[in-house]
């Protein structure tokens, strides 16, 4: 029985340097990093004597890993998730999964028919304790029947320096969207985990509001799920301080996450009983507060590394399995797709309909991006809970 997983990092850019930093301090049990992979690879020097490689395929068939980590922009998730697939590896892919559902779904197929290889995604806000306790008093009917969502999460802040420093940002060409394909898909995600997916979607996206990009930088979208519960959900990255304000309430009370608190106001009645039984007309049910303490996860990337490590040598579940990443993808096309018809849309998208107009967007595309490299800078700032 094998006892150690051999992995590969392809794309050495902010998370790549970060996935390696935490597996070659040992971070993450019964895993090696044996190889790494870049266009420019005479930068990976500090690396040696891990396998240093410029070309992903000559990685992928080099006989030195077992799985792989994909930290390359988003259209690469797919095509070198496929590839890495077929040559029998397991695959931890970057979030998103891919860059738009159809090409989710291709991911997805060919992971379908090697069902003994590993296939996962880096979701690690669902390793944070804060969001566990919430699907918790979701899990064990706490909340009563889910009504509402209110998620306002406009504190993703990025410069026009960020946007500048790589070349295939905020382009349709290269990353196929904005704050919602890559801030806010964390959100997104969480979402879907927590509530699954709504039935109807109806988005208002500003595109280059607030930087000088093509795609989305400031959102607000309107969900309807099948029970008759509404959701709200509000997102940017040009607004500062901006607000991370997560709020669900059921017929038995309300969870509140707010600077890193969890209220919690608890029903002593389900209110539609209330409201049915009630002799008077002002009067409420009584509540209950409670602060829900929590720890925040000192490692969620590692966290989740070594879960698919143990998926792999042990079959414990994923955490963050790979098909799932297709809902975020989903809601992010279907947000943008919605407004940019100005129309609700059902759900499931139509992935092929929102391939089309996402290869249109980049067919019409004028931008000419003018690439400078970030000063050094705390790319971890960049993590969010
Ligand atoms: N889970 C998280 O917390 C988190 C945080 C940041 C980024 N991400 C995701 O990670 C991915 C990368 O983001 P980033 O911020 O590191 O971008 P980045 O631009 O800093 O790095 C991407 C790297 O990929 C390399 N690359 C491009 N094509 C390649 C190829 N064919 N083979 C090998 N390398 C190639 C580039 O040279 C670059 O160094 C994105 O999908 C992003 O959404 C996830």
């Amino acid at each position: 029985m094998k006892k150690t997983v051999r992995v590969g990092i392809i794309g050495m850019g902010n998370i790549g340097k970060h996935h390696a930093a935490y597996l070659r301090a040992g971070g993450v049990a019964r895993c090696e990093l044996t190889s790494v992979c870049s266009p420019s690879p005479w930068k990976l020097d500090s690396y040696k004597p891990i396998k240093i490689f410029g070309d992903p395929a000559a990685l992928l068939e080099s006989g030195e890993v077992d799985a792989v980590i994909l930290a390359t922009p988003h259209y690469q998730h797919t095509t070198l998730g496929i590839l890495a697939l077929e040559r029998g590896l397991h695959v931890m892919v970057e979030k998103p999964i891919s860059a738009h559902k159809a090409d989710a779904v291709r991911l997805i197929e060919a992971h379908r028919s090697r069902p003994n290889q590993v296939f996962g995604a880096m979701f690690q806000l669902r390793t944070e304790p804060r969001y566990l306790k919430i699907q918790k008093l979701i899990r064990d009917r706490d909340l009563g029947e889910i009504v509402r969502m209110n998620w306002i999460i406009t504190d993703w802040y990025r410069t026009e320096a960020y946007y500048a420093s790589g070349g295939w940002r905020a382009t349709w060409k290269g990353e196929g969207g904005g704050v919602l394909l890559n801030q806010c898909l964390h959100n997104l995600d969480t979402l879907a985990w927590l509530l699954g997916m709504p039935v109807k979607v109806r988005g208002f996206c500003q595109l280059g509001r607030y930087h000088s990009i093509e795609v989305e930088d400031d959102v607000t979208a309107y969900f309807d799920y099948s029970n008759g519960a509404t959701g709200v959900f509000v997102t940017s990255t040009g607004e500062a301080p901006g607000t991370n304000r997560l709020e669900i309430a059921g017929t038995r009370g309300r969870v509140v996450l707010e600077s890193n608190r969890l209220l919690y106001t608890r029903n002593e009645q389900c209110m539609t009983q209330f409201s049915r039984e009630a002799t008077v007309g002002f009067s409420k049910p009584d509540v209950w507060h409670v602060e829900i303490p929590f720890e925040n996860a000192a490692t969620p990337h590692a966290t989740l590394m070594q879960n698919f490590v143990d998926a792999i040598l042990d079959g414990t579940p994923l955490i963050a399995p790979g098909a799932e990443g297709l809902c975020s993808v989903e809601l992010a096309n279907a947000i943008l797709y919605s407004s940019l018809l100005g129309a609700s849309l059902d759900l499931p998208l139509d992935g092929g309909a929102y391939e089309t107009r996402l290869n249109q967007l980049i067919r019409d595309s004028r931008i000419e991006k003018k690439v400078v490299p970030l000063e050094a800078d705390d790319f971890t700032k960049s993590f969010h809970r």
